[in-house]
C-alpha cells in the first residue's frame, strides 16, 4: 500500500469485534515497534501487551478508553534509559529536570504500531485519556517505568465508523509556515 493511502486508512476505532488479534500480526506490530528510531537510539521504550481477561479488566477499571479492544498495548518509557538534554531544563511541578525526549520515543514507537496495524486491517486508538496513578495502581511497573499511552488494537465492529473528526484536518497553510 502506498504510504499516504496507509496514512488515510487508519482511523480512530472506538468499538471494537471480540475477535481476537492473531498473534502473528501482533508479533508484526512489535516489530514495527522495534524498528522504531529513538533519541542517541537509547530504546526506553517498554511495552506491556495486555490481553488476557484479567489484564484487560484491570485496565478497564484504570480507563474508560480502552473500550472492548481484546488487546491494548500499554506503551511506557524507562525514563532513566532515554535521552536527556543536560543543557535545557524544564520544570516539573517544583522539580527542575533536564529535558527527556522519553515522550517522543514512545510516540514514535506507537505511532509504527498504530501504521502496522492498519496495513494488517486492524483497527486502533491512540489513549492518554487516563490517570497515570490509577495504571500504576494497576499494574505493578518496576521503579522508574511510566506508562506514556495506551493503544486500543482490534477488528472494527460491524457498522463501527471513523468520527467527524477524522475528516478535520486543517488545511497547510494554518499548520506549515516558512521562515
Ligand atoms: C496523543 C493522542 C492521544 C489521544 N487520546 C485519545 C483518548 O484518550 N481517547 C480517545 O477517544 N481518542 C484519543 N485520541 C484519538 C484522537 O482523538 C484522534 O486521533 C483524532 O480525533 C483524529 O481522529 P482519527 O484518529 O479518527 O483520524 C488520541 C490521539 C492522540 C494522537
Amino acid at each position: 500500500m502506498d504510504f499516504l493511502e496507509l496514512a488515510r486508512s487508519r482511523w480512530s476505532v472506538r468499538n471494537f469485534d471480540p475477535r481476537p488479534v492473531e498473534q502473528d500480526k501482533l508479533d508484526r506490530m512489535l516489530e514495527a515497534a522495534r524498528l522504531a528510531p529513538t533519541g542517541a537510539n537509547r530504546q526506553p521504550q517498554r511495552l506491556y501487551v495486555l490481553r488476557s481477561e484479567e489484564a484487560l479488566r484491570s485496565v478497564r477499571a484504570a480507563t474508560r478508553m480502552a473500550f472492548n479492544a481484546p488487546l491494548v498495548i500499554m506503551l511506557c518509557a524507562e525514563v532513566g534509559e532515554a535521552w536527556h538534554n543536560q543543557n535545557e531544563t524544564v520544570m516539573h511541578g517544583t522539580v527542575e529536570e533536564t529535558y527527556s525526549v522519553a515522550e517522543m520515543d514512545v510516540s514514535i514507537v506507537c505511532d509504527h504500531m498504530q501504521l502496522a496495524a492498519t496495513e494488517l486491517g486492524l483497527g486502533t486508538l491512540w489513549v492518554r485519556g487516563y490517570d497515570t496513578q490509577a495504571l500504576l495502581d494497576a499494574f505493578d511497573l518496576p521503579e522508574g517505568v511510566v506508562p506514556i499511552c495506551l493503544l486500543d488494537v482490534g477488528y472494527p465492529a460491524e457498522g463501527a465508523k471513523p468520527s467527524r473528526l477524522h475528516e478535520a484536518r486543517k488545511p497547510l497553510e494554518e499548520t506549515v509556515f516558512e521562515l
